[in-house]
């Protein structure tokens, strides 16, 4: 449905914006939280490159529960503050990783992922849910990467 000809590494702040809005007429006008979950890591994982799992946890009784994603089969339970996951939800905080074998507590749901970016995404000063990306490759993941998908959620909290 969606075709970008903007290069990523090349022009990040512009890709983000195309994939922002993008985000913004998938998901304009429909209520359901889990048909927007599902189209926006689907989304995500045609559009971005380098990753090998993309998709949401959901908090649900105090715990993050799997959620819409892309990629393989993924742990279903992750308690607060337990992986990168966990840490993001605990903190409210972007865990940016550039190496997930050097963080504590790293739960390896695919042995394939080396770095990752979870966004928590925050409704009335609550965290909700998270955003969870993995790559391949160590330090996939740059600042410009982190700010595109923090607006996106920013976007997207009032529709998950
Ligand atoms: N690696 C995550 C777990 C989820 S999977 O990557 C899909 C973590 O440490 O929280």
């Amino acid at each position: 449905m969606y075709d970008f000809t903007i290069e990523p590494a090349a022009h990040p702040e512009l890709f983000y914006a195309e994939l922002l809005s993008a985000a913004d007429a998938l998901t304009a006008g429909e209520p359901d939280p889990i048909a927007n979950m599902a189209n926006l890591a689907a989304l995500i994982w045609q559009l971005v490159p380098d990753l090998n799992w993309a998709g949401f946890y959901r908090m649900v009784d105090g715990e993050l529960v799997l959620g819409p994603f892309c990629g393989k089969p993924a742990c279903i339970r992750i308690p607060l503050g337990r992986g990168v996951c966990g840490a993001a939800a605990a903190s409210g905080e972007t865990q940016r990783v550039d190496d997930v074998h050097a963080f504590a507590g790293h739960i390896a749901c695919d042995a394939a992922s080396r770095s990752e970016l979870v966004v928590p995404i925050s409704r009335a000063g609550r965290v909700i849910a998270v955003l969870d990306l993995d790559s391949p490759s160590p330090q996939r993941f740059a600042a410009a990467d982190q700010n595109g998908f923090e607006a996106l959620v920013r976007m997207a909290a009032d529709r998950v």
